[in-house]
């Protein structure tokens, strides 16, 4: 046993820095006060207390001028905020702020403010009030509660605000990951603006062991498709993959089907890749084929039903020509991040585009992707990608 000296229980720096060490979810309680105005204030001591009945808390402070109201109003609502909401929670927890200027929100039963954007809400009868020291515990009785937004919460740990990933989400730590999940680390930011940006699912995707890995993920917010699930390998099979084969000369023999005409297809493709910087597919029912196979991975053992989607997919849809003003199934655009050796290092993909776009919304989307690829080459000490000098002839919609 030893003895170590520690602060008093009631020195209060001693005694934040060590309940910090304890994360939160954060919450917005709400409610309408006698005028109908809404009042509301972020907190951390929200939880859940029973079953059967219903019942949640919340810890007020008793200094809080915001309680008052809520007290008054008997009802309450709480809204559970997301990993981008930090600007609402900061506004929220702001004394004296006219905290509901520019947040939207629509009422629940109750008539309390639901935030727009919150993973879910709860909305509550006040039942019990107990004191405890300079806070207050209440609890509510839940009415009606209901999830809005299937994404990641905001999480507060230690004074800071930061997110969650599911350990399921986090791939595991092998030997030949390790690399990969480090340049990954670096792209995060970038990533993350670039989902923003353009509305699509970011992936960064790296090539581990002759198979494309899933690294890390970024969401798009307000996005309306399955999430790439982190850690998922598919195997480098023609066409998938050509990011990786079109700067890896060694790899590309292995890659190319034996038989024309799909040998002179992937030549073809890998060509248009390494001049426009990007890659693309489209979709049709094999391509939806594999992404369900994929999405059920985790669930039952689908290796084999994607290995069979991927021999169906359709090499005529993947790195094609585009035509001026046709519209495209566009299911995933990646560019290539260069490292310092100067092959590929990591693919960057887009994927989860809510509507069909045409060849000059490609191009557009594209001209970000592939400035956000180079932003990331030059952040990982590699440089930005470079078309091959034209041979001339034929002038295609495209970059370079
Ligand atoms: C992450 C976070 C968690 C918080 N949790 C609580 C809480 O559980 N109880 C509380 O009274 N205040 C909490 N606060 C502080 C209140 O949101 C804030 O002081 C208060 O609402 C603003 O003052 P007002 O109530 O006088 O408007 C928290 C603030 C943040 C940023």
């Amino acid at each position: 046993m030893t003895s170590t000296t520690t602060p008093p229980a009631h020195d209060s720096r001693h005694f934040r820095d060590v309940l910090g060490r304890f994360p939160t979810g954060v919450a917005v309680v709400t409610a309408l006060d006698e005028s109908g105005t809404p009042v509301g204030m972020a907190v951390g001591s929200f939880g859940s207390v029973s079953l059967d009945p219903p019942l949640v808390e919340f810890m007020p402070a008793r200094s809080s001028s915001t309680y008052p109201a809520i007290a008054r109003a008997g009802r309450f609502c709480v809204s559970i905020l997301g990993a981008d909401q930090e600007d609402v929670c900061r506004t929220m927890a702001t004394k004296g702020a006219d905290k509901f200027a520019e947040i939207d929100w629509h009422p629940a039963p109750s008539g309390a403010p639901i935030i727009a954007g919150a993973l879910a809400w709860i909305d509550c009868t006040t039942v019990q009030e107990h004191e405890a020291g300079d806070h207050l515990i209440v609890i509510g009785q839940v009415e009606q509660l209901s999830e809005l937004r299937p994404t990641t919460p905001l999480v507060f740990f230690r004074g800071g605000y930061g997110g969650f990933s599911a350990p399921s989400l986090v791939a595991a730590p092998e030997r030949d990951l390790i690399e990969p999940i480090r340049l990954a680390g670096l792209a995060r930011h970038a990533m993350e603006q670039l989902a923003q940006e353009v509305r699509a699912e970011v992936i960064a995707v790296g090539d581990v062991a002759g198979h494309t890995v899933s690294l890390a993920v970024a969401d798009s917010p307000g996005g309306d498709y399955v999430p790439t699930v982190v850690g998922y390998r598919t195997p480098f099979v023609f066409p998938v993959g050509s990011v990786f084969i079109a700067w890896d000369e060694a790899a590309t023999d292995a890659w190319l089907p034996a038989a024309e005409p799909a040998r002179g297809q992937g030549i073809a493709a890998l060509d248009r890749v390494r001049r426009r910087g990007w890659a693309i597919a489209i979709g049709d029912v094999h391509y939806d084929q594999l992404e369900r196979s994929v999405s059920r991975l985790f669930a039952h053992d689908e290796q084999a039903s994607i290995a069979t989607a991927m021999q169906r997919l359709d090499g005529g849809l993947f790195d094609l020509e585009l035509e001026r003003g046709a519209t495209y199934d566009v299911r995933m655009l990646m560019a290539p991040v260069f490292g310092a050796d100067g092959g590929v290092a990591l693919g960057l993909m887009l994927r989860g585009f809510t509507q069909h776009l045409d060849s000059t919304e490609i191009l557009a989307i594209a001209d970000t992707l592939t400035a956000t690829a180079d932003e990331v080459s030059r952040a990982i000490g590699g440089g930005a990608h470079v078309p091959p000098p034209s041979r001339g002839g034929v002038e295609e919609v495209g970059r370079g």
